[in-house]
């Protein structure tokens, strides 16, 4: 059984970057293929042995509710006109009853705060926070191998990945002080620095568990970049206390929250599916062959 029993989704955020698309349905609602970016997360939670789902919601965010209820209706429609894939297709939107609880965060102030209102749910225990934004495509789920190295490690534990020194602009990224395989003990992290201060190219993405003495630094942060509550300034400040680690996971990890991530995952994912392979390689080789010059 794993350590790790609760996972927090923080999915209050409004989703600029895909308007009007999110003007009414929550960004992690947007399928990649025909499954909504939350359903890769909630799988990628249970693949780690996550039994209790906390999302933090915000107004506008209802789809994500109803999406994992049972549809009774439906199920009943499809049951009696023999739609068995159809039916099948939704068995992993099933979740066992109580699994799931939703707290609202009224005003966005950031992803530090977003966490510490789900501190009543969690309790006193380590816990694992997914942003859906950011889909991993692994062998094995990202936040399971996390959650088998945190068995060892303890602590604070963020995923990470390696990035371009041009690139770490765009990242919080970690300050390595020494490494062990896929395990790199960390100072603490640098949220988007200036490529020549970086302190090293392993970006942070979004994957954490965290222990519990992080809603203490919740509780005590001000505003960090951006006028936000950083979640990544309140594990810096439990450093020296509890510690952190990156886990550079195996996998390759899309950035859903931007357009071009977006797209480029729904690419690979329907190049995963069998059906479509074939029909969207050539596609993909006719739409994209250099354009020969006629003369
Ligand atoms: P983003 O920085 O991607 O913000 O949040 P966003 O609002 O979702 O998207 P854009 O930039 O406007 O397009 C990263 C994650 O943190 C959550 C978001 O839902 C997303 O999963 N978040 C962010 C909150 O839950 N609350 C916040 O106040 C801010």
């Amino acid at each position: 059984m794993s350590h790790i029993r609760k996972a927090v989704f923080p999915v209050a955020g409004m989703g600029t970057r895909f308007l009007p698309a999110t003007k009414s349905i929550p960004k992690e609602m947007l399928p990649l293929v025909d499954r909504p970016l939350i359903q890769y997360a909630v799988d990628e939670a249970r693949e780690a042995g996550i039994e209790e789902f906390i999302f933090v919601t915000a107004a506008g965010k209802g789809a994500l509710e109803d999406y994992f209820d049972t549809a009774a209706a439906l199920e009943q429609r499809l049951e009696q006109s023999g739609k068995k894939d159809a039916l099948n297709a939704l068995e992993r939107t099933r979740m066992p009853e109580g699994a799931l609880s939703f707290v609202r965060q009224n005003n966005p102030l950031g992803l530090g705060h977003a966490v510490r209102l789900a501190q009543k749910l969690v309790g006193d225990e380590a816990f694992a926070v997914i942003l859906p934004d950011d889909v991993i495509r692994a062998p094995r789920g990202a936040l399971s191998q996390m959650v088998d190295a945190h068995a060892s490690y303890r602590g604070h534990m963020v995923a990470s990945m390696d990035v371009t020194l041009a690139q770490t602009a765009s990242y919080g990224v970690l300050d390595v002080e020494a490494e062990n395989g896929r395990i790199a003990h960390a100072r603490g992290m640098v949220e988007k620095p200036r490529p020549d201060l970086a302190p090293s190219t392993r970006a942070v993405i979004g994957r954490y568990i965290l222990e519990p003495s992080i809603f203490e630094q919740l509780a005590n942060l001000g505003p960090g970049a951006g006028g936000e509550l950083q979640l990544t300034d309140a594990i810096n400040a439990d450093v020296k206390k509890a510690g952190v680690t990156g886990y550079r996971f195996e996998g390759e990890r899309f950035d859903c929250g931007s357009i071009l991530g977006f797209v480029q995952a729904t690419a690979a994912f329907a190049l995963d599916r069998p059906e479509l392979e074939g029909e969207l390689r050539t596609f993909l080789r006719e739409r994209t062959a250099p354009l020969r010059m006629v003369a």
